[in-house]
């Protein structure tokens, strides 16, 4: 089975400036043969206040000739807690509305695919335990299928057992109980955005990849992580015992950089980021 996954396409009706990469997107998508789109969040701008950025976006992903499964990233269905945009029922409910479920699973041949939503880690609250629990039952009666989970964020950014890296990974607590259930299902492959870069790894038997954006890269703006910036796509293989991930940069996008454009495109985070410097 070929699987592309596609991340932080951050696509808008209004703030338009990176819907020039998802043409050059959708086409190659239709020349890779796969059988299946896998959009691992930060589908929109402001998905997480704006209705129409998530309609706009789902009619271009509605009219891709292959498959998607999508998960919602920060932007689309908000954040962590004590964040601008806390992921709420009415963030949740709009998602699953427009899109459809935020966590599902989905079965092709010897491959149980899971989709997770990483937004909801680290509430410590009822949707978050839902989810932990669905996910145990989706692992438990896989019936001997090999397992690639899907989910925004990242476990970890430097190292797998630091410690909060507030907004760019998953919580300590909740990585613990993923590593667990990782460890104990034969999880072959997580696979991740947010971040925007592009980097492969190992975690204990798990292949970690961070899929590149097809949208903006970060010059100093922020920490430097691991990898390299690129915009660009996965390609992944899924054989009955293996599996083949390939980072690929896709010809004809352009490689924006969101620090010439934060004040307009996302002026809250810019005013943090001047307020934390002064
Ligand atoms: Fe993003
Ligand atoms: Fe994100």
């Amino acid at each position: 089975m070929k699987i592309v996954q596609i991340s932080d396409t951050h696509l808008s009706p209004s703030k338009t400036h990176f819907n020039d990469n998802w043409e050059p997107v959708a086409r190659w998508i239709e020349t890779t043969g796969a059988d299946l789109v896998i959009h691992t969040g930060d589908l929109t701008i402001d998905g997480a206040d704006h209705e129409e950025d998530i309609l706009f976006s789902m009619e271009l992903m509605r009219k891709l000739p292959v498959p998607v499964l999508i998960v919602p990233g920060n932007h689309d269905v908000g954040h962590l807690p004590g964040s601008d945009q806390p992921v709420d029922a009415d963030r949740l409910v709009r998602w699953r509305t427009l899109v459809g479920p935020d966590y599902w699973v989905c079965d092709h041949g010897t491959w149980r695919l899971i989709g997770l939503n990483s937004l909801l880690l680290g509430f410590e609250n009822a949707e978050e335990e839902k989810q932990f629990q669905w996910l145990e039952q989706a692992l438990a009666n896989r019936d001997g299928r090999r397992v690639a989970i899907f989910a925004h964020k990242p476990l970890f950014v430097d190292d797998p057992m630091e410690g909060d890296t507030g907004y760019w990974s998953v919580t300590p607590k909740q990585r613990r109980r993923l590593y667990e259930l990782m460890a104990e299902h034969d999880v072959a492959l997580h696979a991740s955005g947010h971040l925007h870069w592009a980097w492969q790894g190992h975690h204990e038997g798990t292949d970690l990849v961070w899929g590149p954006p097809t949208s903006f890269i970060i010059d100093t703006l922020e920490r430097e992580m691991p990898g390299e910036r690129l915009v660009g796509a996965v390609l992944h293989h899924l054989g009955d015992e293996w599996i083949d991930s390939k980072i690929v940069a896709l010809p004809g996008l352009t490689s924006y950089f969101i620090d010439h454009v934060i004040d307009e495109v996302y002026p809250r985070h810019a005013k943090k980021l001047a307020e934390a410097a002064q």
